[in-house]
């Protein structure tokens, strides 16, 4: 059944793939539970999880080799499960490459061309487009093994995009790359995926990944989507406890709500009242239950146990229990006792300019109380 009136036909236009109530169960195991999301065209959209919350059982609905227990997936209006798997417009790109070894790099990425009968005049053409724009001109006549790993990522993706798929799934296809190499191929997927404006769904557990790459960002966990936001907004306005705490590096401080006012939250830890505010959308806590604030390790300042934080409102002293340099920051792990013995994160980037503090040390932690957000406590 179509499920788009005259009215929304327009609308649906603009809609690559919507899925709609879509559940997976294996036994037991709700791998998908009742999911559901529009893609717009042309747009990037990640899926975000733990190990185990349901993203590849997701895509591979979405590719059409798992069929849903219960629900729907449209890919441009149409059921996924109308279109048989040969005639689905559909390029993927998985952890395990599944390049052919014994073939060049052009070799491989003609494969789809010739599968599916594209006019073999045309073909060299093609291919010596797509290497170029992998940045792998010039390297066509390579073997599959004499390319680095980011280089046969490359050509993975050239032999994905070739027969100029209307959607490219990515799962975890940099997972077994270095970091730095990662990160590059991050950019580099960024690039590609602009440069075409083809529809594209990425699945990682990385959240730097899914900040970098994506218009748009499903969270999952335990088979549940907890949020679908622009990374922006799934940083700053985390819709759950949850989200806030996969996404960056967060303080959660556990309590009891006392008062409510509009966004405005205050509760109280171990006897000390503390302010925080309602994030966004989430869902507010009533007064009398359990809350759960969070507050980023970026958005708390320290200075030594007499030191001055002015016009920060919440200020608490703690003990150094560890101090780690990172780099780019140093990352100082504080129990706070007040705060009924909480070890919190914070970040100094700005080490040149700070007193550096070690172990033991006594000192200060403060921050805005609209930098608190305050969950409905999930345990
Ligand atoms: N074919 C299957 N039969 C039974 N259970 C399965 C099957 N495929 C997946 N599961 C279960 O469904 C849940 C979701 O698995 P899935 O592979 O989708 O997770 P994932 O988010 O991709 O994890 P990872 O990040 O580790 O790849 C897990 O509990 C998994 O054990
Ligand atoms: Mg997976």
């Amino acid at each position: 059944m179509m499920d788009a009136s005259a009215s929304d036909l327009h609308a649906a236009d603009e809609i690559a793939v919507s899925v709609k109530n879509v559940s997976m169960v294996f036994g037991d195991v709700h791998a998908v539970d009742n999911a559901s999301f529009d893609l717009p065209k042309g747009k990037f959209l990640t899926i975000l999880g733990p190990s185990g919350s349901g993203k590849t059982t997701l895509l591979r609905m979405i590719a059409g080799f798992d069929m849903p227990t219960r629900g729907e997936i449209f890919i441009n209006g149409q059921p996924v499960s109308a279109v048989p798997p040969h005639k689905r417009a559909i390029g993927m790109v998985f952890q395990k490459l599944a390049l052919f070894p014994h073939m060049t790099a052009a070799e491989n990425i003609a494969f789809p061309l010739k599968m599916r009968r594209h006019d073999a005049r045309t073909i060299p053409d093609k291919v010596a487009h797509y290497l170029e724009l992998v940045r792998l001109g010039g390297y066509g006549d390579r073997r599959i093994n004499e390319l680095s790993g980011g280089q046969q990522q490359r050509v993975a993706i050239a032999r994905a995009l070739v027969f100029e798929p209307d959607l490219l799934l990515l799962d975890e296809p940099l997972a077994a790359l270095d970091r730095k190499l990662r990160e590059e191929m991050q950019l580099e997927f960024r690039r590609i995926q602009k440069e075409l404006g083809v529809t594209t769904i990425n699945v990682t557990h990385d959240q730097r990944e899914a900040l970098v790459v994506s218009d748009e960002i499903v969270i999952m966990n335990d088979g549940e989507i907890q949020q679908k936001a622009a990374p922006v907004g799934a940083y700053r306005t985390p819709a759950n406890a949850f989200v806030a705490n996969f996404i960056g590096v967060t303080n959660f401080v556990e309590g009891k709500v006392t008062e409510l006012a509009g966004q405005q939250v205050t509760f109280e830890t171990n006897g000390v009242a503390l302010s925080g505010r309602i994030a966004g959308n989430a869902e507010a806590p009533d007064i009398g239950v359990n809350c759960s604030g969070a507050l980023r390790a970026e958005q708390i300042r320290i200075s030594s146990k007499d030191g001055r934080l002015d016009g920060l409102e919440s200020i608490v002293q703690g003990r150094v229990v560890d101090c780690i340099f990172e780099g780019e920051r140093v990352v100082y792990e504080i129990l706070v006792a007040e705060l009924g013995d909480t070890l919190m994160r914070v970040f100094d980037h700005d080490q040149e300019s700070h007193l550096q503090f070690g172990p033991g040390d006594d000192v200060r932690l403060g921050w805005n109380a609209r930098d608190m957000q305050v969950f409905k406590s999930d345990r």
